[in-house]
């Protein structure tokens, strides 16, 4: 038992607590064969509002399974997550979906894009959900503008290159402005012209909206305009 305060009466409408995202003590193991092994083993850290935060280290390490855990798509097997001084782990199924739509803009590492859905339709759908701003149709083609896909519109995942299928997975993680948005490996398919501007998306955003980002990369130039990197080795972080 924990004798945190902070959760229970918060009325500041925005920010509840000076950490945009806290990860407490988090482990995760999962059963393989007859035995369990440790993916995470025990990580604890905090991300500033509006702060650009780089998730770095070795393939295998465990990004990807701590960026599922801290958008609530995944639990961990013990530890907490606070989006905002809110625990998102006691949550049920249906306040973390409220969660999820209203505050985290998640990019996968593999897009999960919806197949039958053209790229415009996918970047509608988080729209459709929850309350947002403007008509939501007008809101994903200004959104696939922005990553240079304003050509696309009409295209589904299967007719797009792999970078193109990312530009849409970062469209649709963006078009709900996010006070949190998560990414895991958003250059890794793209070129250098694209890489640049979705760096250039990342930085236009931080500054004039205060979006936090965290982001799993191994690209360097992603790594280098990040305000620090978190390394993780063998699913704790290395000092
Ligand atoms: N569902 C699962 N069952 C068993 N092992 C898993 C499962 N998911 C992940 N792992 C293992 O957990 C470890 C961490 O995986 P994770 O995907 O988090 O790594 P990563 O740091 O994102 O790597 P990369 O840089 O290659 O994307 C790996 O050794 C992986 O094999
Ligand atoms: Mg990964």
């Amino acid at each position: 038992m924990t004798t945190e305060t902070t959760n229970a009466t918060v009325s500041a409408p925005e920010r509840a607590s000076a950490y945009a995202l806290e990860g407490r003590d988090i482990t995760k193991s999962l059963p393989l064969g007859g035995q369990r092994i440790e993916i995470l083993k025990g990580i604890s850290f905090a991300v500033r509002h509006g702060e650009f935060v780089a998730i770095v280290g070795p393939s295998g390490s465990g990004k990807s399974t701590l960026l599922g855990i801290i958008a609530g798509l995944d639990s961990p097997t013990t530890g907490q997550v606070l989006i905002d001084g809110i625990d998102i782990t006691k949550m049920s199924e249906g306040q973390l979906a409220g969660v999820r739509n209203s505050k985290i803009g998640m990019v996968y590492q593999a897009f999960n894009l919806i197949p039958t859905l053209t790229a415009q339709e996918n970047v509608e759908v988080p729209l459709y959900v929850g309350k947002h701003q403007g008509l939501p149709s007008q809101r994903a083609k200004q959104m696939l503008e922005l990553v240079g896909l304003g050509h696309r519109l009409k295209n589904r995942p299967n007719q797009l290159s792999g970078g193109e299928q990312q530009r849409v997975a970062i469209a649709r993680a963006l078009v709900t402005q996010p006070a949190l948005v998560i990414m895991d490996e958003p250059t890794g398919n793209l070129d250098k012209a694209n890489a640049d501007n979705v760096l250039g998306m990342i930085r236009g955003l931080q500054q004039q909206t205060g979006t936090t980002f965290i982001i799993a990369t191994h690209d360097p130039n992603v790594a280098a305009a990040a305000a620090r990197a978190i390394r993780i080795e063998d699913g704790r972080i290395a000092g």
